[in-house]
């Protein structure tokens, strides 16, 4: 008798944590972000922990602590591409921002080319 109703109880139990655990699971991340190369840490970082939307986030308040105005200072297009300006990164390493440096030689202004 004790022994079934554990059985029961467990049964209960356990479905109910199949189903809590399916529904917080279709909580999903956010996009991934569009540039598959990164020359900068912190979009390289925010974008493989949150995608894009993390991206955007770290971007503003970046921008917010550099006192810039505009997204288009460097972006040709915003979401969902963010095309860069062929300065964006020069700009980008003037107010302070860190490049990830190239394995070998040493080119902090590397030419962002197209993409
Ligand atoms: C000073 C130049 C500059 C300004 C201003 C700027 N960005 Fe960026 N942004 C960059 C650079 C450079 C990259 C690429 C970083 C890399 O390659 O690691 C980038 C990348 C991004 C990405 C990642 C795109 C992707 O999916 O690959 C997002 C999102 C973004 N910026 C949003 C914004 C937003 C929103 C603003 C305005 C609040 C903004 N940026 C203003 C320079 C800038």
């Amino acid at each position: 008798m004790k022994i079934g109703l554990i059985a029961v109880i467990a049964t209960i139990t356990g479905s109910l944590a199949v189903a809590t655990f399916s529904a917080s699971g279709t909580a999903e991340a956010g996009d991934a972000c569009h540039h598959k190369e990164f020359k900068t840490e912190m979009v390289r970082d925010a974008c493989k922990t949150g995608g894009q939307k993390a991206a955007k986030d770290v971007m503003k308040k970046w921008n917010k602590e550099k006192g810039i105005k505009s997204c288009n200072q460097c972006h040709t297009k915003l979401a969902p591409t963010y095309d860069l300006k062929a300065d964006a990164f020069d700009q980008f390493v003037k107010l302070g921002g860190k490049l990830i440096p190239t394995k070998g030689a040493k080119t902090p202004l590397a030419p962002a080319k197209g993409k």
